[in-house]
């Protein structure tokens, strides 16, 4: 049972320039919500309540405004400064107090999910207990994203971060479950020739040690990297498609508290 959730939403959302000049990349709209909405959705449907949101200097007030705060909706969410974009595994530096012991799952603030139950597509089929584990997505275009390689029985063989020339095209989603070593693992870590620390070095040391798993997202979940202009884009058709033709409210976190029984 993974009780504990970090989104990562910070950085400089370069991609998205100017929109992003002067506000978090997190905070632009997804249809009616704002992007933050999906990723914290997507932990509070696997029940996860305690969860760490890491925003860029200054913007503490900012996200306090848009979400939940003290115990609404059942949940109860932190907030932490990341000074620079230091890479994804900063996450576990700056989380550590917050993880202390227990599982992790770290999802990016620009990762939209929609599944009509990634509850049953994701966490509840994993027997989770230690180690770390991947979601990986096929993609059109696998040299924008960590990449995976995979044998038969989805051992993981290679990861490359956005490879010229992929072995696959299985991107590696920022969707990610990791066991408490994760903080003593990343204070290993050395910057990489970009000056961040990366994802990619992380799981190879849990791949080293035998202790990766991986999971390829099933056919019903769409998964899109909001953070560039297109994705942005079509991740707010997809919900406006969603919410009007279906009737279904997708990223609702009030919808969610209620369903669960927090409220
Ligand atoms: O979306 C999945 C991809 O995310 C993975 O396939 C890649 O392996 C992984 O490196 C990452 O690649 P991106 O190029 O999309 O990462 P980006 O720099 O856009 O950061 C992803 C999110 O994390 C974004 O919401 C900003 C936030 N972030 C990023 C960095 C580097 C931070 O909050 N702090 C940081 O230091």
């Amino acid at each position: 049972m993974i009780k504990k959730g970090i989104i990562l939403a910070a950085g400089t959302g370069s991609r998205l320039s100017p929109l992003t000049k002067s506000i978090n990349k997190q905070l632009l709209p997804i249809y009616d919500k704002p992007l933050i909405f999906y990723p914290l959705s997507i932990l509070m449907q696997n029940d996860i309540k305690n969860i760490l949101i890491i925003v860029n200097k200054g913007q503490v007030d900012q996200f306090k405004k848009i979400l939940p705060i003290k115990n609404n909706l059942g949940i109860k969410i932190q907030y932490k400064e990341q000074i620079k974009p230091a890479g994804l595994p900063d996450a576990f530096l700056i989380g550590k107090n917050f993880i202390k012991n227990d599982n992790v799952v770290l999802i990016l603030g620009d990762n939209f999910f929609y599944s009509r139950n990634i509850r049953k597509t994701y966490f509840k089929n994993i027997k989770f207990k230690n180690g770390a584990n991947i979601l990986l997505c096929p993609v059109k275009k696998p040299q924008l994203y960590g990449v995976a390689k995979i044998n038969k029985k989805n051992k993981v063989l290679e990861m490359i971060e956005k490879p010229k020339n992929p072995k696959s095209n299985l991107a590696i989603t920022g969707l990610y479950i990791f066991d408490k070593n994760v903080v003593n693992y990343s204070k290993l870590l050395k910057p990489s020739k970009r000056n961040e620390l990366e994802i990619i070095d992380l799981l190879k040391i849990y791949q080293k040690k035998g202790e990766l798993t991986a999971k390829k997202i099933n056919k019903d979940v769409n998964w899109l990297d909001a953070g560039s202009v297109k994705d942005l884009s079509l991740a707010s058709q997809l919900v406006k498609n969603v919410e009007k033709i279906k009737g279904k409210k997708i990223g609702c976190l009030e919808e969610i508290a209620l369903k669960n029984k927090w409220i």
